[in-house]
């Protein structure tokens, strides 16, 4: 937690100067007190279901002033107009506006606002009563990009970047009774965010995943870290320790803090330090594992005072020894692919059980034991999902392509935001890589910034692996050598390339050498458009025979290369981007997907279970 407030302090200062008006507001982000840590297994009052919205076209002068800075006296009091007799408020009124379902996007939900990139506002009502010695946090899944909270018209908290959580402690605001909460979204694009202005992935706004008012007691558990004990080396015989910590927030030094699984009749008691940590390491014997084929999950039980949580937990080792990746001391190849978080025949962003379950039976028609989750962390369902099926996880921070490198205020937001991702899930099995960007310019700035970010990551989260989507060197040569020094900060190195799609043709991949360093790569894209229905020949390119050609030369180049241990094509679904405007082949999405938007499968997933289940196009070793 300290960690978290130092790094915040320094990503406001730098903000701070940089706060300027550009077209709409940028605004620096307000330091969050907490983040709490298994937050959809805790007691909550949801507030998702129909919000109220109204649209605000640039300059936005209810959120932002002239200097760019947010107003509190806007729409954020939540006023209503008289009507008949005047005066008006600043003519808008929430309790008479039309609503949209909350989590869910807004660009799918009212046409009007399809392309929309801006500000849009939503309230609610809600009843609410404060109970004694407790706190309440107002928590919100992911709202994109910029977001601005007002409690009973006093701001409670902002936050920026779209895909991760965030909790803000609402307790001094709320009151016995009806209250209300507004919301500001802004999912304008500026230079200096996460990601940039261009991304080849369409640009969802508004309050995209679960809203909800969690109570906890005044001292009460806000992250803990439960896993198998991460030693020098890893045998199976002494994987019967499991270790981590338990924060409890509002406590000093001395707090008793237990932990139990009582299946495997372990428990243990720590006692927190000054900063509220307890650390702790407990013997479990006959541990039983978590790996794709038995992904199991203990119970386990958290206590501090008053205060209990329960998580559903899985115990594995991953690390690397020299090109191989091992999972529980085994050597493993992952076979997967990637995915946006885009639902599947209904479109926008992905935020329910229906979605999640929709993206796993794509995943397991193709026998897939991986998915990278691009290009940013997915909704928390995928990866409790992940967790119960045994299926291996890349996430991912959404630094993609162009980023501001060379600015300190973009390192401080990229380091806040490969925080959440981390204090999100650290506790899932599943997730064996966190990757901090994708197909970055291959220049100073860049390393330098990724460098000190894998190892941001290395330093918060010393049990799993580390990795980064490279594009390049060129691909034209037939001998490809990869000497990208950002591989120096990667555990593992995910590696992009589009022969036979962005480059020559399907069969100059049987020609292709490439040349890696001794470490496990993943072939982390490659792949074809095809638009479903669309046929012909295998050089006829959009059609799905030509898909089927460039993955069968593909999978036969990637069989060549021994540092191979993975393979995620370049992409499981067709999803929408605003970039792809080809008609009738494009019409608005990415198609190099192996099912359409709609999960129609185009003759590419037979070749990939064939390849998966008969013909492997990567070996564990
Ligand atoms: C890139 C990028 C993806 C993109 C894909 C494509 O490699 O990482 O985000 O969608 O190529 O061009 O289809």
């Amino acid at each position: 937690m300290k960690d978290l407030t130092r790094r915040m302090t320094h990503f406001v200062l730098a903000m701070a100067f940089a706060g300027f008006t550009t077209g709409s507001a940028i605004v620096a982000q307000v330091p969050l007190r907490t983040l709490l840590v298994g937050v959809d297994h805790r007691k909550a009052v949801s507030l998702n279901g129909p919000w109220h919205y109204l649209v605000e076209q640039p300059p936005a002068r209810e959120l932002y002033d002239e200097k760019g800075n947010i107003r509190d006296n806007g729409y954020a009091l939540n006023t209503h107009p008289n009507i008949s007799s005047g005066p008006h408020n600043s003519e808008y009124d929430f309790s008479t506006a039309p609503t949209m379902k909350i989590p869910g996007d807004w660009n799918t939900q009212d046409p009007t606002l399809f392309r929309f990139e801006g500000v849009v506002w939503f309230q609610r009502d809600f009843e609410f009563q404060p109970a004694p010695a407790t706190r309440t946090f107002f928590h919100v899944g992911a709202a994109n990009y910029r977001s601005v909270v007002w409690l009973n018209g006093k701001r409670l908290c902002n936050h920026e970047g779209g895909f991760t959580p965030y909790d803000c402690d609402a307790t001094s605001l709320l009151k016995p009774g009806n209250n209300f909460v507004v919301i500001a979204v802004d999912s304008t694009r500026h230079q200096d965010d996460i990601p940039s202005v261009s991304y080849d992935w369409f640009n969802y706004g508004g309050i995209t995943r679960d809203v909800s008012l969690v109570t906890v007691p005044s001292e009460f558990i806000d992250d803990y870290d439960v896993h198998l004990k991460h030693g020098a080396s890893f045998s199976a015989g002494d994987a019967n320790t499991v270790s981590g910590y338990v924060h409890v927030e509002g406590a000093g030094e001395g707090r008793s803090v237990a932990v139990r699984i009582p299946e495997a009749n372990a428990s243990t008691t720590a006692v927190t330090d000054a900063t509220g940590k307890a650390t702790f390491e407990v013997k479990v014997n006959g541990l039983q594992l978590w790996n794709p084929g038995s992904p199991k999950l203990y119970k386990v039980e958290l206590q501090a005072g008053t205060d209990t949580l329960t998580d559903d937990i899985g115990f594995r080792d991953i690390r690397v020894d020299g090109t191989r990746i091992l999972l529980n001391g085994k050597a493993i190849a992952l076979q997967g692919a990637n995915m946006h978080a885009e639902a599947p025949v209904r479109g926008g962003r992905t935020s329910t059980d229906e979605d999640v379950k929709n993206v796993f039976s794509m995943l397991h028609q193709i026998h897939a034991n991986f998915v990278r989750l691009a290009h940013y962390p997915h909704d928390e369902r995928m990866v409790r999902q992940a967790d119960r099926e045994g299926l291996m996880v890349w996430s991912e921070i959404p630094l993609w392509q162009r980023i501001s490198f060379s600015k300190q205020e973009v390192y401080d937001k990229a380091v806040v935001m490969l925080h959440e991702m981390i204090r999100r899930d650290r506790n899932r099995a599943a997730i064996i890589f966190w990757s901090v960007s994708n197909e970055t310019p291959n220049n100073a700035d860049r390393t330098r910034f990724l460098t000190a970010l894998a190892n941001e990551a290395r330093h918060e989260d010393q049990t799993r692996l580390i990795t980064s989507a490279l594009i390049g060197p060129r691909v034209s040569e037939d001998r490809i050598v990869q000497d990208d020094p950002l591989m120096e900060a990667l555990d593992v190195v995910g590696q992009n390339q589009y022969i036979g799609w962005y480059e020559g043709t399907a069969e100059d991949a049987d020609r292709k050498t490439w040349v890696l360093p001794q470490k496990p790569f993943i072939m982390s894209e490659f792949g074809a458009e095809a638009k479903f229905g669309n046929h012909g020949g295998p050089h006829d390119r959009w059609t799905e025979e030509q898909q089927v050609n460039v993955l069968q030369h593909q999978f036969a180049m990637i069989r060549k290369i021994p540092q191979m241990r993975g393979v995620t094509p370049w992409v499981l679904m067709d999803f929408r981007s605003s970039t792809r405007n080809i008609p009738r082949l494009q019409d608005g999405y990415n198609r190099k997907g192996l099912f359409s938007e709609k999960m129609e499968k185009k003759m590419s997933v037979p070749l990939v279970v064939k390849t998966y289940t008969e013909d492997p196009a990567v070996k564990p070793e």
